[in-house]
């Protein structure tokens, strides 16, 4: 059993956990992923690893319930337990093996939407912590829903936060400071977008026009995690990737998003749950 630590609600919507896991907390990276199972009845929810720490060995993890599984895992308090947390999984940021020379002459671009900020954290982290600050870029659509501000601003070369309705910091989408930024002489040689598809997708379409090679961390339904269902299919380039052993990271100029966005409403419907669930 894995034992939950630390439970908070970081908004109406957002939880975060810290979980008791020591051999994730040892070997797991930013950008990778894991899969956590509440019981022998639970389905296996794969969630992004927010922060990991290896000496107390402990994974933080932040989900906003979606659906019946993590409705539960909402509901839980500090001292209960998953059954299953599975990971790491999913291979790592690619920064994570390239070298940190090279890395330091570049100029490096996050942009993370809604919850997509937890995920977006330990890269950035990871950078800080070896000599990079990248700039970021947190977009959500009120001020009640950003998180994790705090522990941005402290690893972040410098932090632009803008809210849908301007609530908070700039006002407008993710994209839209892309574009001031760039405009103010900012040049980034990569950037990295995480957060809903539909955001993923524009950030990719901005940043093409400015040549700016772009990773995406994409979230398809997964039911394995191992690469055997197939329900996590992505087409990256036009070929089949699955984004539980390929990625989650991909090539943002190069998925297929009408598809990828298909996918995720047809597995929306109930039928499509039933239909993972048969292959399970
Ligand atoms: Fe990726 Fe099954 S979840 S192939």
């Amino acid at each position: 059993m894995y034992k939950i630590l630390k439970a908070e609600k970081l908004n109406e919507i957002v939880y975060l956990m810290e979980v008791e896991a020591p051999m994730v907390a040892k070997h797991c990276e930013p950008g990778q992923f894991i899969i956590v199972k509440l019981d022998d009845a639970g389905e296996r929810i794969p969630l992004t690893i927010c922060d990991y720490d290896r000496e107390a060995g402990t994974v933080t993890i932040v989900f906003q319930p979606i659906g019946a599984s993590t409705e539960k895992f909402a509901k839980l308090q500090a001292k209960d337990a998953f059954e299953d947390f599975v990971g790491p999984l999913g291979c790592p940021s690619e920064f994570v093996h390239e070298d940190l020379e090279e890395l330091k002459k570049e100029k490096i671009l996050f942009v993370a939407g809604g919850v997509g900020t937890a995920p977006v954290y330990p890269q950035v982290k990871w950078l800080h912590e070896h000599g990079i600050d990248a700039d970021v870029i947190v977009g959500a659509k009120t001020k009640d829903l950003i998180i994790l501000e705090k522990e941005m601003e402290a690893v972040a070369g410098n932090l632009y936060i803008t809210t849908d309705d301007g609530s908070y910091g700039r006002s407008g989408m993710v994209t839209k400071v892309i574009d001031d930024l760039v405009a103010e002489g900012k040049k980034y040689t990569r950037c990295v977008a995480i957060g809903p598809m539909i955001m993923m997708k524009f950030c990719c379409l901005t940043t093409k026009k400015y040549e700016i090679p772009t990773i995406v961390s994409m979230n398809p339904i997964m039911v394995d995690g191992t690469g055997m269902c197939g329900a996590c299919r992505v087409i990256v380039g036009g070929e089949v990737k699955f984004a539980c052993v390929d990625g989650p990271e991909f090539d943002g100029h190069l998925i297929d998003w009408d598809l990828a966005m298909k996918r995720q409403q047809m597995y929306k419907t109930e039928e499509g749950r039933a239909l993972l669930k048969e292959r399970e």
